[in-house]
């Protein structure tokens, strides 16, 4: 197991926190939270019938989890009544309906889509974290939490962004041993205030998961004007705005740009290109103008570079959500619940 995932455990289990599943049907999912509860990693609620999560997993001791039937269970009234008072007067744009037009119908859909009633104990705050997506896709898991646990204080902005941990034997240019790469899975073009939002956001996840001092670099083609891209689609002038935005809401923050990826990691490009920064040349969290080359960008690390990848890590939540992949295994499921246990 890498350092930076054993610390994350390490860090994890010394907050005790409880941690909700809502896929309590998913073999994988039933495996990684009883792993996470028996390593003291986190307390685990799992959602579902128990009679079959038992005969569904007979070879697990599930002593210890918690598992609530949303069915049956009584507090879904209060839920309901919840769930109809957060979305009052919001319109589905699907059917250009109101989604829930009675709190019986807030009901009913609790009962089909268990990651709501997740996000509702979430909100009520009987659980601290909620980790879904193992059979779920990213925009049907991380939807209730935008609906009804909404952003963070002074963030508008629900992002995501990977922690790359370097291989064995380092990497020249991540010094510590990580780097955090955002946003690279939800927004899909991000204004200056999003990039804004998005880089605040990702400093806190570097403290917070990736255990390092966050020196933030606004990535670009271009290096502190060296090239425009007026004609097309203006993407340096939004990069210069997003870091003007960043460092007037978070003064304290080591934050710079633009730059080109060479100027922010390697230190005698940076020294060249902006001599006067605190953050060419060392960088350890980068911020892309979009998700394609945020996406790309932490793939090639992966693929060409061997780092690991450890996300996406959802941020800016007002409590942490997390997406797992459909192609996850229980050791993800394990790592994802640490990794929110963290953020709670
Ligand atoms: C995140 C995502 C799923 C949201 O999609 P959506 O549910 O269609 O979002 P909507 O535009 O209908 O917005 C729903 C609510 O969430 C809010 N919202 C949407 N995106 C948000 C964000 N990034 N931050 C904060 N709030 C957001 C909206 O303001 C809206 O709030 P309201 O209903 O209270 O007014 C969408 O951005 C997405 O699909 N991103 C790409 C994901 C993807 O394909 N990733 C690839 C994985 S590698």
């Amino acid at each position: 197991m890498s350092g930076v995932l054993e610390n994350i455990y390490k860090r994890a289990s010394l907050k005790n926190k409880t941690i909700v599943l809502p896929e309590g049907e998913d073999k994988r999912v039933v495996k990684g939270a009883v792993d996470a509860y028996k390593e003291g990693i986190a307390k685990i609620v799992l959602l579902g019938d128990e009679a079959e999560i038992k005969s569904a997993n007979p070879q697990l001791d599930l002593s210890g989890i918690t598992i609530i039937n949303p069915k049956t269970c009584e507090k879904r009234k209060v839920y309901a009544e919840m769930l109809f008072k957060a979305r009052e007067g919001k319109i589905n744009r699907k059917t250009n309906l109101p989604e829930y037009p009675t709190v019986e119908d807030a009901e009913a859909s609790i009962l089909k889509d268990y990651t709501m009633f997740a996000a509702l104990m979430l909100k009520n705050g009987e659980v601290d974290g909620l980790v879904s997506g193992a059979c779920h896709s990213t925009a049907n898991t991380l939807r209730p939490g935008l609906q009804v646990i909404k952003t963070a204080p002074g963030i508008n902005t629900v992002s995501s962004c990977f922690v790359l941990v370097a291989p064995d034997g380092g990497c020249k240019y991540a010094p510590d041993g990580v780097a955090v790469f955002a946003d690279c899975a939800i927004n899909i073009e991000p204004d200056a205030n999003q990039l804004a939002d998005i880089a605040i956001s990702t400093a806190e996840t570097a403290k917070s998961i990736a255990d390092i001092e966050p020196r933030v670099a606004m990535l670009s083609f271009s290096t502190k004007g060296s090239g425009n891209d007026d004609k097309y689609f203006q993407t340096v002038p939004k990069m210069q705005q997003a870091t003007i935005k960043a460092k007037e809401l978070k003064p304290d923050l080591i934050l710079d740009g633009e730059f080109q990826f060479d100027a922010a990691v390697a230190p005698e490009v940076g020294a060249l290109k902006a001599p006067d920064s605190k953050v060419a040349g060392k960088a350890n969290v980068f911020i892309f103008p979009n998700i394609n080359a945020g996406n790309i960008g932490y793939k090639i690390a992966q693929r060409f570079g061997n780092f690991m990848a450890l996300g996406p890590v959802c941020q800016g939540f007002a409590k942490p959500i997390n997406d797992l992949s459909r192609g996850c295994n229980a050791e993800d499921v394990k790592a994802v619940i640490a990794i929110t246990a963290l953020q709670a």
